[in-house]
């Protein structure tokens, strides 16, 4: 085993202190190799608990860099603010960035962060779905079997619960599709090339969304059918991937975080998990414990968060 002696912790800090900063600090915190150097959040918050510590607390990131030297800056805010906190991050620290997804609300705010020196080696984005069990198991499954043929049609349905705090949604989620169509796009980046977007309509205000994406699988092209709406009195989200050629069908249930392969009447392959870890927690670890190790994974690289964006924030009618 190698020698932990001298290697100092990575310090991070950690900005927007709403739901999702549960469960950065729950992994964080599960992580020999973090400390947590401060919290940031103008709302006022309760003290932030990380090992039975309490790190300082700032109204404002400027502030908190004026203090700290971070080695990595998490950005849990509302998306809408992504872009001009990654810019004070990247300007005013030296750190690496993890920013939540998506990384920007607009395309202007890409070809904005584009420019900035040291984006590609310090901006990574939080793409969790692309770290989610099924979806390893899913794509392990397909690369185990080139004799199945490309996948030539996907469905995929996200479904999410903010009907009733819709204000609140739109605040820090923007829409459906805003929230819901990047983890269906960097989740189906484990499975198939995406080319583009091909339709894209929203409804209830930007509660629900039905968009069309092409891709490319094996050599043919496909097509991706997305559903997300808002209108629902629960989480549930579910993908189906159909490869024509040989009459499989891969269908992972995110939600549950299973899945099964079947051929007509025939089960060919199945997974499930021993319930013991909590679905962000499922997708946040394997995430951290990739952008903290020697080559993160593409799926976090500013290149792959710039194709997804161009391809989710492509139409204006998606807009
Ligand atoms: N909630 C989820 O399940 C989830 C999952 C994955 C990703 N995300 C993404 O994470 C981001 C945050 O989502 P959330 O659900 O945690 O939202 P949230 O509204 O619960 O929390 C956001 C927090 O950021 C704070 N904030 C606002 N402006 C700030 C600023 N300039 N500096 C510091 N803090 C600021 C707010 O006061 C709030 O406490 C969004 O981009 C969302 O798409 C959310």
């Amino acid at each position: 085993m190698a020698d932990q002696v001298g290697v100092e912790p990575v310090r991070v800090g950690l900005v927007g202190v709403g739901v999702i900063a549960e469960t950065h600090l729950a992994v964080l915190a599960e992580r020999p190799d973090v400390e947590l150097d401060f919290t940031v959040d103008p709302r006022s918050t309760g003290p932030v608990v990380f090992r039975g510590a309490t790190p300082p607390h700032y109204g404002g990131l400027a502030g908190a860099l004026d203090a700290h030297r971070p080695d990595l800056i998490v950005l849990a805010t509302p998306t809408e603010t992504h872009a001009d906190l990654t810019v004070l991050a990247l300007t005013r620290s030296k750190a690496r960035l993890l920013v939540e997804k998506p990384l920007v609300h607009d395309l202007g705010a890409l070809r904005g962060l584009d420019g900035e020196a040291g984006v590609r080696e310090r901006v990574f984005t939080a793409h969790h779905f692309a770290f989610s069990p099924e979806v390893d198991w899913a794509a392990e499954l397909l690369a185990a079997h080139p004799e199945w043929g490309p996948v030539t049609a996907i469905t995929s349905a996200f479904y999410d619960p903010y009907v009733l705090r819709a204000p609140e949604a739109v605040a820090s989620y923007v829409s459906s599709w805003m929230d819901s169509g990047v983890n269906q796009l960097s989740m189906l980046t484990r499975f198939v090339d995406l080319t583009g977007l091909t339709s894209a309509r929203q409804f209830d205000g930007g509660a629900s969304a039905w968009c069309t994406v092409g891709f490319r699988s094996r050599g043919e092209e496909g097509s991706a059918r997305l559903r997300s709406s808002w209108l629902t009195g629960s989480s549930s989200k579910e993908s189906s991937l159909v490869l024509g050629r040989s009459g499989v069908e891969i269908w992972i249930d995110h939600t549950a975080m299973t899945g099964f392969a079947a051929r007509g009447g025939e089960l060919v392959a199945a997974f499930g998990n021993d319930g013991r870890t909590g679905r962000k927690v499922a997708h946040y670890r394997p995430l951290y414990a990739s952008l903290l190790s020697d080559r993160p994974d593409p799926v976090l690289g500013f290149d792959t968060a710039a194709r997804i964006t161009a391809i989710h924030l492509a139409s204006p009618a998606a807009r």
